[in-house]
Parts: structure tokens; C-alpha cells; sequence
């Protein structure tokens, strides 16, 4: 029998809700029905941090926070979790909170608009493991937009706060806040009818069930896309399938060989892991959205929108990743590049769920290079995300995968330049003109992020670059310790950064 309420933590106590509707957001629940004003509402698409809340998850008896954007989240996803708004930090005649303190003693705010976004986005870095540095703060920050204080003391009270962490209200209570949503129902989750539902499976059997009599219900995963279908495109999506909390999507495993990530698991929660593969991947996911946004997406969803500019899928493409989907009981595996067939087309069955991700590791001989090419460092849709892994052994590519996003209406390899470049040794490339091979893989198109032109050109280049990197890495070996760091001032297109 499913529960047909949502159950979550607020200021230490259980709180039930009733007849929540598909998408009401979280944003709304907490300024329309709880009048809790102090949640603002900026750009409603999950680029500003202003509706900014944090969420605890119990994991083995203690709570973990994150920040996410109330306006994309979904409020039925809150079951099980523990929702804390600037509200909640302190009551009426309580001393404030630490991070609130600090904002104060450091005059970062003015008109104050933007201000309980960064004091959640702060609460939940003060309740993060490490003391961070200057640049840490930063990347906490960079979904969160101010336009009239200037970001300085804003950082400067960050980091003094988490310098001289005290125990907090949240702390105190921990443990009991944790134990109470141990103590929550398992049941799946289903509010309304037939005809218009939020469900939250708990499960990969009731979710194959639910998705088959269901086919044309919303999967939604963390919503940081279908959110805006809501809030931007006003779409009525009346059937909504969550799958945050499904057991069996939730997995990360690795061997030497391979990662294998449940369609669930968010940016957030693999990033190690992801990022272990190679240091431009890590470089790449901390620039995928905002540390909010992070901490909803999913890699997953990345893959299964389809988008041709999405980041992940050339990540993935180059490694040679697969898929696996799931229709019923029945699985299938897919190698990623059959995946992606045209322009919002993908090879999905209708109830067909994506099930895994399976990211081989990299092996000997084997040389990896991604880039971002973004108008802004922090927060922005990529103009060209370009992925290439090179088999080189005595200075000849013996095989390679160049992928590519921006420049197509998918993600795509470029085959014919992938050909051209089998068995050329790194030499010949340097001499030769192989990136013009581009001109017969993609004809992309202009838009407001850039020119076919730059396009092109810029793909060019991020070929001839990787390959002169990897040229040097090889040269080098033996010789001082190869990538030591990432690329990140390669991939840098210009910051403001503090
Ligand atoms: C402010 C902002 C910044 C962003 N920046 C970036 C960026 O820098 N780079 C980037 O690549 N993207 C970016 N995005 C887009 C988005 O965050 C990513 O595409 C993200 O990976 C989507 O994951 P999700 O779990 O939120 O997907 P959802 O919104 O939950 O779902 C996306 C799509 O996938 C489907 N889906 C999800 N999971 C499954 C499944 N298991 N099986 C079948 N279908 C499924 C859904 O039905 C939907 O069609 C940004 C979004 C926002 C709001
Ligand atoms: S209102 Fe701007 S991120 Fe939510
Ligand atoms: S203080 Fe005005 S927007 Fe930040």
C-alpha cells in the first residue's frame, strides 16, 4: 500500500503534507502556503541561488546538507528529508545564526534581495566536512548572484565563519533529526489518481510497474530540467514519476576498470569518483551548473534530455561509455553513441527507464582532454564541449574518440577525423592539417551562445591543443610528474572570480 502524504523535518518536528499537486514547486509551497517571505524568488529558473534552501538527508545517523533551488525543486520530492529556509536558522529572540553573524559583521549585504540565498548557500558550506579556502567559498557561491554588494565581503564572512565553526541548533539536534526520518515510512509514494499524480517509488520493481501502466508519466530525476518546462515554459505535466529515492538507482561502483552510476545519483554525490578519472572531468563538474544545482542533477538526466549541448555526453562518448535501460522487467544495454539518434530523439521505448551509467576507467596508453568553452567561467550552457580520448603507444594514435557537444543536433563523434588520425604518429599531426577533417564531421549552427564559425574554428583548435598537450605529457614522462593539475587555467574564458 503506497502513502498517498509526504512526510519531512522542519525545525525538529514532522511535518505532513496532503494533496500535493505534480509540480508544485518548493518555492511556492514555502512563500504561497507557509508565508516564509524571506525565500525569494529571482529568475525562477535556478540561476540565481535567491530561492536557495538547504536539505539534510540521513546517512548512517547523521545529517547531510546541501543547498538546492526551491523554484526548480519539486515539493513531493522533500519526503524523507529535512527542509531548513532561512527562516528556520533563528527564531524570534533567538541570537542569529553564526553565518548570519557574519554577514552582518562584514556589510555584505545592501538592498538584501539576494541574502537569504547566500546566508542557505553559506549554512550548508558551514555544515560541509572541510574548512575551505578562498576558492572554495567561491565555487559554494557560484550559483548565487548579487548585484549590489560586490562579492568580497560576502567571501570574507564565509570564510571567517567556517575558520571558527561553533555547534549550532542543528548540530544539537542532530542526532534525533536523523533518527526521526530513519523512522519514516518506506512505503512508495503516491499522491492523486490516475489521471494526475506524484509518485516516488521506492523501488526498481515499482517503478518498472508504475512507468509501464504509466508510459507517458515525467520521469523526473533532480528537475533541474523539467523544473523550468514548469516554471519557464509553464507546461502542465500531470503524471510525475520521481526517482530520487528508488533503491537500485541510488548505486556507485567501481573497480579498476569501471564506474557504474544508478540513473539517480546526483553530480554531487559522484564527483569524486567521476572526477578521479581524469583531472579535466573534475575540472568540467565543477563548472556544470552551480553547486545547487549540482547537488539535484544527475547525470542521468544529462544524458536522457538528449540535449546536444549538454556537458556529460561527449565526457562519456570519448570514454565509451554504455547504458543500461529497463521496460518491465526486461534490461538492455546500449553502447552511449547509439543513444543519441537525432534532434530530441533518443533510443528510448516508451516505459523505458535509464537504469545505469558504466563510465570505463582509462587504461595504459590511453590519453583523455576535455574542454568547456562557455561565454562565463562559473554557471553557463556550454557554446562547444569537446572530449577526446587518444590510444597512443611509441608516438602513434593507434585509436581515438573525439566527441563533441554544440556542434550538431546530438552529441556526436566526428568519425572521419577520428579516421584520419588512426596510426599518425604525433609528429605528422603537429606538420599536417587533420582538423580540417572537422569541416566533413559538422556544419554547426549560430545561435546566441556563438557563430558556426567560432564553432568550427574553436573545435579545431581544442583538437590541435589536445594533442599538443598529450604530445608534451608523453615527452615529459620520466622526466617531471605528468598533470599534476588539471587544466583549469586552460579552460578559463574569463572570471571574476575572487
Ligand atoms: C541553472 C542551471 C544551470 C545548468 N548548467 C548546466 C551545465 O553547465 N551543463 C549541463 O550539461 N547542464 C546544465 N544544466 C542542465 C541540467 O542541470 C542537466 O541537464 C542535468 O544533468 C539534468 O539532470 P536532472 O537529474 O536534473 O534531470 P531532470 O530534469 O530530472 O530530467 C531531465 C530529462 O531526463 C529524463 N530523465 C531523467 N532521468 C531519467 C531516467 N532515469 N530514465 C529516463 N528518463 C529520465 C526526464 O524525464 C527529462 O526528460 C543546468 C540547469 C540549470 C537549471
Ligand atoms: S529564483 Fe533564481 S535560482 Fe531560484
Ligand atoms: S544585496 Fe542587493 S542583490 Fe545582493
Amino acid at each position: 500500500m503506497a502513502s498517498d502524504r509526504i512526510e519531512f523535518i522542519r525545525n525538529g518536528k514532522v511535518e505532513i503534507l496532503e494533496g500535493v499537486k505534480p509540480t508544485d514547486t518548493l518555492l511556492d509551497y514555502l512563500r504561497l502556503k507557509e508565508a516564509n517571505y524571506g525565500t525569494k524568488e529571482g529568475c525562477n529558473e535556478g540561476d540565481c541561488g535567491a530561492c536557495s534552501v538547504v536539505l539534510g538527508r540521513e546517512v548512517d545517523g547523521e545529517m547531510h546538507y546541501r543547498a538546492v533551488n526551491s523554484c526548480i525543486y519539486f515539493v513531493g520530492m522533500l519526503d524523507g528529508q529535512e527542509l531548513i529556509s532561512v527562516e528556520d536558522l533563528s527564531a524570534k529572540g533567538e541570537a542569529l545564526h553564526p553565518v548570519q553573524a557574519a554577514m552582518v559583521k562584514h556589510h555584505a549585504s545592501q538592498c538584501g534581495f539576494c541574502t537569504p540565498g547566500f546566508v542557505m548557500a553559506l549554512f550548508a558550506l558551514y555544515h560541509g566536512e572541510d574548512k575551505p579556502s578562498r576558492d572554495g567559498v567561491a565555487e559554494q557561491l557560484a550559483g548565487n548572484l548579487c548585484r549590489c554588494t560586490g562579492y568580497r565581503p560576502i567571501v570574507d564572512a564565509a570564510v571567517e565563519v567556517c575558520d571558527d565553526r561553533m555547534v549550532d541548533k542543528f548540530d544539537e539536534r542532530m542526532q534525533e533529526t536523523a533518527k526521526l526520518i530513519a523512522n519514516m515510512p518506506k512505503q512508495d509514494l503516491f499522491i492523486g489518481n490516475g489521471k494526475r499524480f506524484f509518485a516516488a517509488p521506492k523501488s526498481i520493481i515499482s517503478l518498472a510497474k508504475l512507468y509501464q501502466r504509466h508510459p507517458e508519466a515525467t520521469i523526473v530525476a533532480g528537475g533541474t530540467d523539467v523544473g523550468l518546462w514548469v516554471t519557464k515554459r509553464l507546461m502542465d505535466l500531470p503524471k510525475v514519476i520521481y526517482i530520487g529515492n528508488v533503491s537500485g538507482l541510488d548505486h556507485i561502483l567501481e573497480d579498476d576498470l569501471c564506474l557504474n552510476l544508478g540513473a539517480a545519483v546526483t553530480y554531487s554525490d559522484a564527483e569524486i569518483q567521476i572526477g578521479n578519472i581524469d583531472s579535466d572531468i573534475a575540472d568540467t563538474l565543477r563548472r556544470i551548473g552551480s553547486k545547487q544545482v549540482r547537488a539535484s542533477g544527475t547525470v542521468g538526466g544529462n544524458i536522457a534530455n538528449g540535449s546536444p549541448i549538454g556537458d556529460m555526453p561527449p565526457i562519456l562518448l570519448a570514454l565509451g561509455a554504455s547504458i543500461i535501460l529497463q521496460k518491465g522487467n526486461e534490461e538492455r544495454m546500449l553502447a552511449l553513441g547509439s543513444f543519441f539518434i537525432d534532434y530530441g530523439k533518443q533510443n528510448i521505448e516508451q516505459g523505458e527507464f535509464l537504469k545505469e551509467i558504466q563510465i570505463p576507467k582509462l587504461k595504459q596508453n590511453e590519453y583523455f582532454r576535455c574542454y568547456k568553452i562557455s561565454k562565463r567561467f562559473d554557471q553557463d550552457i556550454s557554446a562547444v564541449m569537446a572530449a577526446f580520448q587518444f590510444t597512443i603507444i611509441d608516438g602513434v594514435i593507434k585509436s581515438c574518440r573525439l566527441a563533441f557537444g554544440g556542434m550538431a543536433a546530438t552529441p556526436k563523434r566526428a568519425f572521419a577525423t577520428e579516421h584520419a588520425l588512426k596510426d599518425m604518429t604525433l609528429d605528422e599531426f603537429a606538420e599536417g592539417q587533420v582538423e580540417e577533417m572537422l569541416d566533413q564531421d559538422f556544419s554547426p549552427l549560430s545561435d546566441m551562445r556563438a557563430s558556426a564559425e567560432y564553432r568550427m574554428l574553436v573545435s579545431k583548435n581544442l583538437l590541435t591543443k589536445a594533442l599538443t598537450e598529450i604530445s608534451d605529457e608523453i615527452d615529459n614522462i620520466g622526466v617531471t610528474s605528468t598533470r599534476v593539475v588539471g587544466n583549469r587555467a586552460a579552460n578559463w574564458t574569463g572570471s571574476s572570480r575572487l
